[in-house]
């Protein structure tokens, strides 16, 4: 049923795990797709009460969007892409049912933006986390820029983008973007755990829940222009020389030079 994905349905906890093992996970269209239509599953399946996003083996929960597929891409293109990460990661925000995100190796670029689009985060004590797309001459495309904000705050959002700093689960745990750190073995045990208890409670509460609280940090006006000015962002920089340089220089495995044009 999906290309990219493989999914259990498990007492009620529907688990998604994203499948390129070989990219690290890398998300690509077909991942974006199967992303997408797995949440529609979770919207219209009434057996499935909550869900895990997670990450294919023990190395990397998602690397990153897929640096390959979108090196060559203008400027329009670039937007589209951004605007269609920010859709799908939309619906997994506004699911009505929990969405935990168990990270499970390295959360980079697109992967920390998806480990930020779920309701929240545990991760395993080998998770990394960061924003390095200012090393391909790129900013984050699907809502980094707003929700590592609304999460770790101005300051540390600001410093980790711009360094792209990669930090260790405690660091992680520390600045509060994600709720638990396990053992690599216990993850997704304990990330059941705590959907076990939440499934056992009124489902229709928990959904206002997740509204009242979404509403509290993405309803008003400006958090809405931060996405469009990202993807516009996000955009412009495909117009750059830093980002071709940024970009070969990923997929040729040695350091960009960057020279500001
Ligand atoms: N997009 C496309 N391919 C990716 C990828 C990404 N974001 N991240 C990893 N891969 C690929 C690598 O190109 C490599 O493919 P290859 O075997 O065909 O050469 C494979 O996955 C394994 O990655 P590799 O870099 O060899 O593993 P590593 O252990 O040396 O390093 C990382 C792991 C995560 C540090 C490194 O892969 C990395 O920096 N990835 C990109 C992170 C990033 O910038 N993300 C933001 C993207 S906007």
């Amino acid at each position: 049923m999906y290309s990219t994905l493989i999914t259990t349905l498990n007492e009620g906890i529907f688990t998604i795990t994203i499948h390129r093992p070989e990219k690290l996970n890398a998300l690509n269209k077909n991942v974006f797709d199967d992303l997408d239509k797995a949440m529609n599953e979770v919207y219209s399946n009434t057996e499935i009460k909550s869900v895990i996003i997670t990450g294919s083996g023990t190395k990397s929960f998602v690397a990153g969007a897929d640096i390959a597929e979108f090196s060559s891409f203008n400027k329009e293109q670039a937007i589209q892409l951004s605007q269609r990460g920010q859709q799908v990661f939309f619906k997994i925000e506004n699911c009505p049912k929990p969405v935990v995100a168990a990270v499970n190796g390295f959360a980079l670029g697109g992967g920390c933006e998806l480990a930020m689009a779920c309701h929240f985060r545990i991760c395993s004590e080998n998770a990394k986390f960061g924003q390095p797309e200012v090393n391909l001459g790129l900013i984050p495309g699907y809502g980094g820029t707003q929700r590592l904000t609304q999460l770790v705050g101005k300051a540390k959002s600001m410093e980790l983008q711009m360094t792209a700093q990669i930090i260790d689960a405690n660091e992680a745990l520390q600045l509060k973007l994600v709720n638990h750190v396990t053992a690599v073995e216990n993850l997704l045990s304990k990330t059941t755990e705590i959907l076990s208890v939440i499934n056992s409670k009124a489902p229709v509460a928990i959904s206002k829940i997740i509204d009242c609280i979404n509403t509290a940090v993405v309803s008003d006006t400006s958090s809405v222009l931060g996405y469009e000015k990202e993807a516009h962002h996000f955009g412009d920089c495909f117009n750059t020389e830093d980002m071709k340089e940024g970009t070969a220089a990923f997929l040729e495995k040695r350091k960009a030079n960057f020279t500001g044009k």
